[in-house]
């Protein structure tokens, strides 16, 4: 077994609910509740919720990260936010490539590996997800997709680099939909992951990679997800909402 070799990480994300007021109580209901957790556990907030939330969970156990980053260090891009401004801010966390960046907002795999790679170059720790559309499991294509989204967000991320980034297995109609992936899907395309990094990196490095999970994880079904050997946690989105839930999941993950 080779899971002990890597961090189980719980993983909220938060998407587009709450405001400062709303994520501070959030916060403080949830943090009691994951004081004793075994596990790394994040909370993914939307950009103005991040200052109360730092200050909220400052001196906890729980690590706070944004939702997106842009890639430049700065400029003419309204309404973007950088990788420099998040770490000026103390945040550890970003997510990069989620599936509602890429099929609402264009996020494509290159532009995801630009961002990967400014987040990296900034000192951020980075959630990067994958994962297929239902067509595309349906035709069969499920690895060459994840595959080469990983492939080329990881395009000139070093081993040593690769310590900073946490790769989500998210299929995206399982996200949002109450539809989760079976424990035994979940644990194949982890494990074609954690393959893929052998082979552009090294066993070594393949295994002390965490892996997570991402797509309608709960408290009912995240004790068998996180039994499998390859998935090393879960990026949480509707379930991160309700303190109970999440905490749940964190315990499932702390066994
Ligand atoms: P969900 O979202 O748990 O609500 O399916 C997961 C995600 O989008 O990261």
């Amino acid at each position: 077994m080779n899971k002990a070799k890597r961090a189980a990480v719980i993983a909220g994300n938060w998407k587009m609910n709450k405001t400062p007021a709303e994520a501070k109580a959030l916060l403080e209901e949830i943090i009691p509740l994951v004081a004793d957790a075994k596990c790394e556990v994040v909370a993914c907030v939307p950009y103005v919720d991040l200052q109360i939330a730092l200050e909220t969970a400052a001196g906890t156990n729980v690590k706070i990260g944004a939702e997106n980053v842009h890639w430049a260090e700065k400029g003419a891009f309204t309404g973007e936010i950088s990788a420099p401004m998040l770490v000026a801010m103390g945040v550890p966390y970003v997510i990069i490539g989620h599936s509602e960046r890429r099929s609402y907002f264009g996020e494509t795999d290159e532009t995801v590996a630009q961002r990967v790679r400014a987040a990296i170059d900034a000192g951020l720790k980075v959630i990067l997800c994958v994962g297929e559309y239902l067509e595309q499991r349906k035709e069969g294509v499920t690895m060459e997709i994840v595959r080469k989204q990983v492939k080329v967000a990881l395009g000139g991320v070093s081993a040593e680099e690769l310590k900073n980034i946490i790769i989500a297995y998210e299929p995206v109609w399982a996200i949002g939909t109450g539809l989760t992936a079976t424990d035994d899907q979940a644990a194949e395309v982890n494990h074609a992951i954690r393959e893929l990094l052998a082979e552009l990196y090294s066993r070594e490095v393949a295994d002390a990679t965490t892996i997570q999970y991402g797509g309608s994880m709960n408290a009912a079904n995240a004790e068998g997800l996180l039994s499998k050997e390859d998935v090393d946690g879960g990026l949480i989105g509707g379930a991160s909402l309700k303190p109970a839930d999440f905490a749940a999941i964190v315990k499932a993950a702390s066994k």
